[in-house]
């Protein structure tokens, strides 16, 4: 889906397309996919083999989890953006309230121990947490690009701490006019209504085996 950017601060993307500048030079779509993939492979590994009990969901381990490999690709990675975005009729946060909403958000998640104690309540309970974080950052759309995949890598990354796996959105993700689910779900979300996400994530939210 393309996105609008306000006034010619476009600067993070070449010339009349929406291929965000990069380190290595891609100007191709499917190439670019294949290296952002391979590059949220590294992701979910590093991270999920450093959590620990110090870790803290915190809004530092928000930006780290698109810097510490995004950053080979992009200058802008783990750095909030300073341009206001839209996507379809949906405008995020504006950049001025940004820094302050974050704030919000992330002093509301502190207060709930960063969802670090759902191991021990109900997956129903966990699931209405997650949904309602999952929301507010939606609605945030901190970074330029990579907003989905970073956020959705630090819930799973809170899933597997409380002993669950990564949340499967794949039924969400099927995409049809380059819509889905999680859009849908996403757009409801902006209006308040965090029912639908709560549907994908209570389906998506598995206990683990081990
Ligand atoms: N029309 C919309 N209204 C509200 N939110 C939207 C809309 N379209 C997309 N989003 C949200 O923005 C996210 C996409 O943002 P961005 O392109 O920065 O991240 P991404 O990781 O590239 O995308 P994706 O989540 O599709 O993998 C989606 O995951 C969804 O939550
Ligand atoms: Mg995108």
């Amino acid at each position: 889906m393309m996105s609008k950017y306000s006034g010619d601060k476009n600067y993070i993307y070449y010339p009349g397309t929406d291929i965000p500048i990069n380190r290595l030079g891609i100007q191709t779509r499917t190439t670019l996919e294949k290296e952002e993939q391979n590059l949220l492979l590294q992701s979910y590994e590093y991270f999920h083999s450093s959590l620990s009990e110090d870790t803290l969901f915190d809004e530092d381990y928000l930006k780290l989890l698109q810097k510490k490999f995004f950053s080979k690709l992009y200058d802008f990675a783990g750095e909030y953006r300073n341009v206001n975005v839209s996507k379809g009729y949906s405008v995020f946060c504006q950049v001025r309230y940004l820094e302050q909403t974050s704030k919000r958000i992330f002093n509301e998640l502190k207060r709930d121990n960063y969802l670090k104690d759902y191991y021990k309540k109900t997956k129903e309970d966990f699931a209405k947490k997650i949904t309602f974080y999952l929301c507010e950052l939606t609605a945030l759309h901190p970074f330029y690009e990579l907003n989905g995949r970073t956020i959705r890598l630090f819930f799973d990354m809170i899933a597997t701490y409380n002993g669950y796996d990564y949340i499967d959105y794949s039924d969400a993700a099927v995409t049809k006019n380059g819509m889905n689910n999680f859009i849908l779900a996403s757009i409801e979300c902006m209006s308040g209504n965090e029912m639908l996400m709560y549907d994908i994530i209570i389906s998506g939210l598995r206990p683990s085996n081990q």
